[in-house]
């Protein structure tokens, strides 16, 4: 476990030394065993949430209601449902996470409150072994994450990054909860879009495809090149055809072709790990181009097996209940998206095989995937209990300020994606530059470049993962770098501040004083913040079961908030709970950091 004067560790991936699963799973498991004791027939699931009204308890179990629903009118039936309820509790074991005697409030929900001793010593625990030995763990373990996936020769532009960022969040989370994962960048590297532009170098390079070997060079600006050849394309009938040969001599292995295809892929591929490495993201290039030897066998196999026909010359499957079929194959011969996906989802389960795949794009794509994933299932590809998990992560648009499609200042139709990080990046060292002048403090370029791209990147990614990643959102430079309200900035604010009361108590390593003293909380609001690092686990499996990184965000943020208010009432340094509320402080950082690690972001140790 690291201490909040250093850099934390990486984040551990091994789950076999976990020291808490989680309250509400620790109190499912207690109700679990008193419903099948007192209600043995039933077959009960136990039902088991956080109140809203702490007044009352800290969980509750509502149960009582719908069993009792159930029973009504069967012969020995319970009378009312605080009558089941009373059973329930009457056949609660006992255990050490439970304090005082469940309470029955309205109809029959069931409230519990958590001992603080249990609380305290899980938190000491955690600090002592660290945050990883509360992951939770999975029903699963091998996770293919398809995310991120540009298109070569084209724009990588804000959805793009939107999946790069989302995907990023959920693989860590993942791998967090101790899952084998595969990143899978599915570039676009096999479309049409390579026949038009092979074609445009073939006609414009002085010797065309032949004579000296192509360089990246020849293909440095993709954009450019991107955006002539379309024009053509576009414009001329005669050129059209012409890039539609290209694509056939290239999809049937004319060695000038892929050799102008390599170059093109890798100064495509230049280009987007340069932005993956700015933005520490880890992820394996299995391209469209990957699938090509797999398509024809898939397709000569499904029309064998009858799972796909003729339809005008093309190859299709159909679906019941979808208005359109899957095109596996073009009247013309060719394949495409749709075809690679399906080769794609085999080899997936098949060979790398995944028990959960996971796709990352925008929210106009679920139809496209809601069909591959039924033409699976009729396939035999999916099996008929629908194993693995199939699940499409899609999010919205991002707009301007002025609810557009969003510009930069050099303007164009999309963003650089590169500008808006250096933008974020410039902007936070501007503010961190004033802030040491002010404070008459030197300014140590070193550090300003540390810390402004720990909060620039930071600040970015979290505009985005704090949103319902459902809905559109208005990508603001001055919102996200506010030091007010759900931002990244604050939130590193909030945790340099703890690192900061942390040294200013120098007690030396925070670790030993975990191994001899103890959390006593007392204070309402030290309470509610132990409890709430106690949640952190609830979080992390809300965030991998939605695949919703806002759970996250969420949790971080209420508590930084719960930070706050204990703060503000609760004297740390020089008070008679130093030791104990130090401890406190610390588990908050290390939780934070937990977080940040999870969402992609580093930690920042000085303001
Ligand atoms: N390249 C595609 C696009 O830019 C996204 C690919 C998503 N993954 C997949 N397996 N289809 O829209």
């Amino acid at each position: 476990a690291g201490q909040t004067q250093q850099p934390p560790t990486g984040v551990a991936r091994n789950t076999s030394t976990r020291t808490m699963t989680s309250i509400k799973q620790e109190l499912s498991a207690l109700f679990k065993a008193a419903l099948q004791q007192a209600f043995p027939d039933a077959n009960e699931v136990p039902l088991v949430e956080p109140t809203n009204q702490p007044k009352f308890g800290d969980y509750q179990c509502n149960n009582a209601m719908s069993l009792f629903g159930r029973m009504k009118g069967k012969e020995g039936a319970p009378k009312n449902p605080r009558a089941v309820a009373e059973a329930i509790v009457a056949a609660l074991p006992s255990s050490d996470i439970i304090t005082g005697k469940p309470t029955l409030a309205g109809p029959g929900f069931i409230n519990v409150r958590i001992s603080t001793e249990w609380m305290s010593e899980h938190v000491r625990t955690m600090l002592i072994k660290g945050p990883q030995t509360w992951a939770p763990t999975l029903p699963y373990s091998r996770v293919v994450i398809d995310f991120s996936s540009p298109n070569v020769a084209k724009e990588m532009h804000v959805g793009h990054l939107r999946s790069t960022i989302i995907g990023d969040t959920l693989a860590r989370t993942l791998e967090f909860c101790g899952a084998d994962v595969l990143r899978l960048n599915h570039v676009g590297d096999w479309g049409t879009q390579f026949g038009m532009l092979i074609q445009h170098i073939a006609e414009t390079r002085p010797g065309g495809l032949g004579g000296d070997e192509i360089t990246t060079e020849d293909v440095g600006d993709l954009q450019v090149l991107y955006k002539a050849s379309k024009v053509r394309f576009d414009e001329d009938e005669a050129f059209k055809q012409r890039a539609r040969e290209a694509v056939k001599a290239l999809q049937g292995g004319d060695p000038q072709m892929l050799a102008a295809w390599s170059r093109i892929c890798e100064a495509s591929r230049r280009e987007f790990q340069a932005l993956y490495d700015r933005m520490g993201i880890r992820i394996q290039e299995r391209g469209e181009s990957f699938y090509n030897p797999l398509l024809k066998p898939l397709v000569d196999e499904l029309m064998e097996k009858g799972v796909a026909e003729e339809s005008e010359g093309a190859k299709v499957i159909h679906v019941e209940g979808f208005p359109n079929p899957l095109m596996i194959q073009k009247s013309d011969g060719g394949f495409g998206y749709a075809t690679t996906d399906m080769a794609a989802l085999r080899q997936r389960i098949h060979e790398e095989k995944a028990d959960r795949i996971i796709y990352v794009t925008d929210a106009g794509q679920w139809p496209h995937f809601d069909l591959v994933f039924h033409a699976g299932r009729k396939a035999g590809i999916v099996s008929e209990s629908g194993a693995p998990q199939l699940d499409h992560v899609g999010f919205g648009v991002v707009l301007g300020m002025d609810g557009k499609r969003i510009k930069t200042r050099s303007g164009g139709p999309s963003v650089r994606l590169v500008e808006l990080l250096d933008e974020a990046k410039g902007r936070c060292a501007e503010t961190i530059r004033e802030r040491r002048k002010e404070a008459g403090e030197e300014v140590d370029e070193a550090e300003i470049e540390a810390s402004s791209t720990a909060m620039g990147y930071g600040a970015v990614k979290y505009a985005d993962l704090k949103n319902n990643r459902n809905t559109n959102y208005k990508f603001s430079f001055d919102e996200m770098l506010s030091l007010q309200g759900n931002t990244a900035v604050y939130l590193l604010y909030a945790h340099a501040r703890i690192a900061a009361i942390i040294r200013k108590a120098n007690r030396g390593d925070i670790l030993e004083l975990a191994k001899t003293a103890k959390l006593e909380p007392q204070h309402e609001k030290e309470l509610a913040l132990m409890m709430h690092i106690c949640r952190f686990p609830e979080a992390v499996t809300q965030t991998v079961t939605e695949l919703m990184p806002n759970r996250l965000t969420d949790y971080l943020y209420d508590l930084s908030d719960k930070f706050n208010s204990f703060y503000v009432e609760c004297k740390v340094v020089g008070s008679e709970q130093e030791a104990s509320r130090l401890l406190l402080c610390e588990a908050t950082a290390v939780i934070m950091r937990q977080c940040f690690s999870l969402l992609g972001i580093t930690p920042l140790y000085r303001i």
